[in-house]
């Protein structure tokens, strides 16, 4: 099972900046997810906080929960958790850093990822895309599918 986490206000999305964020929901996404986790042969489990202390727990405590792989939207604490940059480093699971929008696009403060250099990688930029891309990565490196 890959464990997929989004950050704060994401559970916005939808109604959010729908110019640079899309028109699809929180809900119409994780069910996007779980199609195509299924087709690739991944499980996936949806969850999402507007609070930075959840995200780390669920991040520290996901082998333990026999997950296999992490999927994350850190939203705006990509530009500065250093919080979510040591639960990342505190665990062995591979973490892909997922985002809607292309951040290197976009204002100054976003074009860094603190979170970033504990990742395997980052795709971004392909909005709902962005997440199967990411979730093709893990399949590939979890040898499931
Ligand atoms: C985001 C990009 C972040 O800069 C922003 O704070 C978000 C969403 C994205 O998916 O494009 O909340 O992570």
């Amino acid at each position: 099972m890959v464990l997929i986490l989004n950050g704060p206000n994401l559970n916005m999305l939808g109604r959010r900046e729908p110019e640079i964020y899309g028109r699809t929901t929180l809900e119409e996404l994780e069910e996007l997810c779980e199609a195509w986790g299924a087709e690739l042969g991944l499980g996936v489990v949806n969850r999402q906080s507007n609070y930075e202390g959840q995200l780390v727990e669920w991040i520290q405590g996901a082998e333990a929960e026999d997950f296999v792989g992490i999927l994350l939207n850190p939203g705006a604490l990509t530009h500065y958790s250093v919080a979510l940059l040591d639960a990342i480093k505190s665990q062995p699971l591979p973490v892909v850093e997922v985002h809607l929008s292309n951040i290197h696009a976009r204002e100054e403060f976003r074009r860094h990822s603190v979170t970033a250099q504990a990742a395997r990688g980052i795709i971004c930029g392909f909005g709902t895309l962005s997440y199967r891309l990411a979730l093709l990565y893990l399949a590939e490196v979890l040898e499931v599918g």
